[in-house]
């Protein structure tokens, strides 16, 4: 027996107090989850904000749900946020990201050679839904549609059979749930940015249950870059945030100030990324250089054309004046 399987036997499923769990208070509120964390368990975040999605996937956690859908921009804390809440449970997690090349055994499973034995090794789905753990698709809507259509049984509860493994029939266990992230809602990409997203069978998205997670509010994320760059003083991290708020405007064409609209916009991760590079590119200031423009061609610029760069200078210049570094 595997060391994986002999460490999944031995979970020990716990009633725990959903209030004390997410926000420190009882609330009597019951929920199910492990006594302990394991290997598979995702690591805490002391640094983690609550979404505001966190409601959803709470109440989706707390009773045996339909599989669910997380959908929303690139960065914007899906996948994080899935990992965290699963973690304060001390749920295993088994994930993987769906490209347009994954199989059907890549979930489930395959046959190995051992010692010159022929031995099954389980895959992520198959050992979530054996041991009561939480199966996380990232990226579904990378999946060719009739691999993912493939997975209709699963999401509706049934039994999963592996033939390779003398037609073993694993039988979902109760704590089981199924997740997925991808940055469009199944029904293909109307920006055409996501390059790669499939639209999905119809069937198969009837099966979810949809969340979709935007950016975290302009206090979480003041929230989250004073614990991610505390060096920086709190007027430039509020002016950062300003900025991003606006480039993702400009992206989704909802601009105020401007009509143009751009083709790159700001995740909370490239947020996180151009607070860190100014807080260490501040020497640059006695070059006469600005740092926060310089981390803001590293973090997002160059990824955009030289137009938007451009334009992402002049916006740079109002929001920061030169005093701001
Ligand atoms: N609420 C939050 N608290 C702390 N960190 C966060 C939060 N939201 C996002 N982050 C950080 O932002 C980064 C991006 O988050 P994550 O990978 O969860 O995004 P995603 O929506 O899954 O992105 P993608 O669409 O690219 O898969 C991570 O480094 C994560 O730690
Ligand atoms: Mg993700």
């Amino acid at each position: 027996m595997t060391t994986t399987v002999l460490e999944l036997e031995k979970l020990k499923p716990k009633d725990l107090d959903a209030g004390l769990i997410f926000s420190g208070t009882a609330s009597g509120k019951k929920i199910k989850g492990y006594a302990t964390p394991n290997s598979y368990t995702p690591e805490i975040n002391p640094e983690y904000i609550y979404h505001l999605s966190s409601r959803d996937v709470i109440v989706w956690f707390m009773n045996r749900s339909d599989p669910f859908y997380l959908f929303g921009p690139a960065g914007s804390g899906k996948t994080s946020l899935i990992k965290q809440l699963a973690a304060k449970l001390n749920y295993p997690v088994f994930s993987l990201t769906g490209h347009s090349r994954l199989e059907f055994a890549d979930m489930v499973g395959h046959l190995t050679v051992d010692n010159g034995n022929m031995l099954f090794q389980y895959g992520p789905l198959s050992l979530a839904m054996k041991y009561g753990g939480l199966f996380l698709l990232d990226e579904i809507d990378l999946l060719d549609p009739t691999t993912a259509a493939g997975l209709n049984g699963v999401l509706d509860g049934e039994p999963l059979c592996i033939p390779e493994n003398g037609s073993e029939i694993i039988m979902p266990h109760p704590l089981f749930r199924f997740a997925a992230t991808a940055n469009t809602n199944g029904g293909s990409d109307e920006t055409g940015l996501y390059q790669g997203t499939l639209r999905q069978n119809l069937a198969f998205m009837d099966r979810f249950w949809l969340c979709e997670v935007n950016y975290p509010t302009p206090e979480a994320e003041e929230k989250l870059l004073s614990i991610k760059a505390k060096g920086l003083p709190e007027d430039l991290r509020k002016k950062m945030i300003e900025f991003a708020n606006e480039v993702r405007n400009l992206f989704m064409g909802e601009s105020t100030d401007f009509n143009d609209t751009i083709e790159v916009t700001f995740s909370t991760r490239t947020l996180i990324r151009w607070a860190d590079l100014t807080a260490r590119f501040q020497p640059l200031a006695n070059q006469g250089i600005q740092p926060v423009t310089y981390a803001l061609d590293r973090a997002l610029g160059y990824r955009a054309t030289k137009g938007t760069r451009s334009f992402l200078h002049e916006l740079a210049q109002r929001i920061f004046p030169v005093t701001d570094v």
